[in-house]
């Protein structure tokens, strides 16, 4: 197969790449090579097993510069821009890359009648799922104390609570003119984590500013009670199951759309009780900052029925295992000083978007 992979650059296109290619397909990557992410662009480029084309999916004319269009066998649509808090102040930006860009994906593959495996994310749940014995099963904001969160289902409300959500749901809803005429498949990842993420990145992930202050000997900060709850996915777990949606396409006509997470409900305190277990030498523990980011959730966990009743490979790496791996791997290599991480929170502060 020739695959198209964009953003494939990146820290999951990279480990998508190398996944196909060990098993005979040909990889071509579109990316934009975003300075927020490629410290060392040129080095990005390099590590990539197949044509980069540096382009930037919001641009219709960096489509057009695509080689051989009509001899790709599936485009996985990667590219987007994932900071959740950078979202509720880089508006524009986010929409053009993750509304249009997505758009523009579509409108590329059902032209060339090319199968397309989009990655959304769980952020389109919002909230999510919760199950009451006063008012049952209800969804976003807790009715009330005895609520408890639920795992997040495929056909659940969209109810995104940050902009970054918001243009993951407009980007779901851009693939669905192309699932009338192309095979479409959404994943929706939750919290993917492994080697390779990116560490210079300060609006990137809380285990990359948890790895970060574990290098320089400092606690770990964990923003609010450290309560709030993820669901960890290793990236080898993820790339599986995007490359079975690659290899499986779905029926034309319908959107199919799958969860992607460990199934498992991970609060922040105990990540960093993983990540310092990862650690080589002495740990700090763990200081608790009072502040709430505009766009945060409380509770995130996949329910993984559907992945499991349409045959594709459900998760394997324990959250604990997949921490150790991500700390283990990433401790060498160069990221962002730990105060990167609070002038990103600083950045928010600014623009009143904590609490
Ligand atoms: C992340 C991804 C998003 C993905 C989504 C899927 C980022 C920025 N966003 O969002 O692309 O689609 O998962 O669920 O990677 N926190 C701390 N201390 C810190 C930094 C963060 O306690 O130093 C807390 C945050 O307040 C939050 C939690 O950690 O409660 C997770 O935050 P973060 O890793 O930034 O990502 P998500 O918002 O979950």
């Amino acid at each position: 197969m020739r695959v198209l992979i964009t953003g494939g650059v990146g820290f999951i296109g990279q480990h998508l790449a190398r996944h196909l290619v060990g098993r005979g397909h040909e990889v071509v990557a579109l990316d934009n090579l975003l300075g927020q992410v490629h410290l060392d662009p040129a080095a990005s480029v390099n590590a990539f097993p197949g044509s980069v084309t540096v382009g930037d999916v919001s641009e219709p004319e960096d489509w057009e510069r695509l080689e051989r269009p009509e001899e790709f066998d599936c485009v996985v649509h990667l590219a987007a821009e994932t900071g959740t808090g950078q979202s509720m102040y880089e508006v524009d930006r986010y929409r053009k890359v993750n509304v249009g860009g997505t758009g523009l994906a579509a409108g590329f593959a059902a032209l060339h009648a090319i199968p397309m495996v989009s990655l959304s994310s769980r952020a389109v749940y919002g909230e999510g799922r919760h199950a009451c014995t006063d008012h049952g099963v209800t969804f976003g904001e807790r009715c009330c104390s005895r609520a408890t969160p639920e795992p997040s289902i495929e056909s659940d409300d969209h109810r995104p609570v940050s902009v970054y959500g918001l243009t993951k749901s407009e980007g779901e809803s851009a693939l669905q003119s192309a699932a009338a005429t192309i095979p479409v498949t959404t994943i929706r990842p939750q919290n993917v984590i492994g080697p390779g993420q990116a560490l210079h990145n300060p609006y990137t992930g809380v285990l990359a500013a948890f790895l970060a202050m574990l290098k320089e000997g400092k606690p770990l900060t964990v923003y609010g009670a450290g309560t709030q709850t993820r669901d960890f996915i290793h990236v080898s777990d993820l790339v599986t199951i995007i490359a079975w949606a690659v290899a499986h396409p779905s029926d034309i006509g319908t959107h199919r759309v799958l969860n992607a997470g460990s199934g498992v409900r991970t609060s922040l305190v105990e990540l960093a009780e993983h990540a310092m277990g990862g650690a080589p030498g002495t740990t700090h523990g763990v200081t608790h900052l009072d502040v709430h980011r505009a766009g945060d959730i409380d509770d995130a966990c996949a329910d993984l029925t559907l992945l499991r009743d349409v045959g594709a490979p459900l998760p394997t790496w324990s959250t604990r295992d997949a921490v150790i791996d991500f700390i283990r791997a990433s401790w060498q290599e160069d990221g962002a000083p730990a105060d990167a991480w609070d002038r990103a929170l600083g950045e928010l502060e600014e623009r009143g978007l904590t609490s």
